[in-house]
């Protein structure tokens, strides 16, 4: 149960105190029932409430995993209208931001969400989630450039932490592997491997943390389950 003045404070009504003098003003119907005392409860989960006859609720956590598109942005909106990570998500849902970025020409796993803390706990630096990404470049990768990618590459913001490397196919025209570092700089993977020599021709993020990107095709999303949000809490408050 929970107050009203706060149950309409956290569905963005108004501030605790404005909220109160909306209830005793009668502006308010909990069931049907206008409501103008104070100390009124509401049980969240099965209470209709109403303020001037429009009924409202708290905004619901909302997590999504979308398989973000080679070709759309990661922020909200564009000044040049490219497509954004939001066209992909329902018109219906709350206002949400992805957490973190891949760039416009990077396809892979990207949450999406309205949940601004765990979004803080996942972009810190200090919390060193993984990012596991299918790389692919021009040219052979040799065994001096798997020894650079564990052991850290200088680039201009400082030498990077150690990444894992998992060899797929190598050829000398082109080479694939997976690739997880713990950082999450601008650009990172892309510049690490221009500072061994090699252009990247693509790079999807397969994983992030316990995540997996799984089945979806590019454009999909899906809903994070219970959970995984549970357990993506836990990773960031851990260390
Ligand atoms: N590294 C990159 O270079 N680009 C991304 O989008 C993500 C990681």
């Amino acid at each position: 149960m929970e107050r009203l003045q706060k149950y309409m404070a956290h569905s963005g009504v108004a501030s605790r105190r404005r909220s109160e003098e909306i209830i005793a003003e009668g502006r308010v119907r909990v069931n049907g029932k206008v409501v103008t005392g104070m100390g009124f409860k509401v049980d969240p989960g099965t209470d209709k409430v109403e303020v001037d006859g429009k009924v409202i609720s708290p905004e619901q956590k909302v997590y999504y995993l979308l398989h973000k598109p080679v070709g759309c942005i990661s922020t909200t909106d564009d000044p040049r209208g490219r497509k954004t990570v939001l066209d992909y998500i329902p018109e219906s849902s709350p206002r949400v931001y992805p957490v973190g970025r891949l760039d416009y020409d990077t396809s892979g796993l990207l949450l999406i969400t309205n949940d601004g803390q765990l979004t803080n706990l996942l972009t810190h630096p200090a919390h060193e989630i993984d990012k596991t990404y299918m790389t692919e470049i021009e040219g052979k990768l040799t065994s001096r450039d798997r020894n650079r990618f564990c052991e850290g590459i200088e680039l201009e913001d400082g030498e990077t932490a150690p990444a894992e490397l998992e060899e797929i196919y190598v050829s000398d025209a082109k080479s694939i592997f997976l690739l997880t570092i713990h950082e999450g700089r601008n650009r990172q993977v892309r510049r690490m491997c221009g500072q061994l020599g090699h252009n990247v021709i693509s790079l999807k993020r397969i994983g992030l943390a316990f995540l997996k990107l799984g089945e979806l095709d590019e454009g999909e999303f899906r809903h994070l389950k219970e959970r995984e949000v549970q357990k993506l809490k836990q990773l960031g408050s851990e260390r």
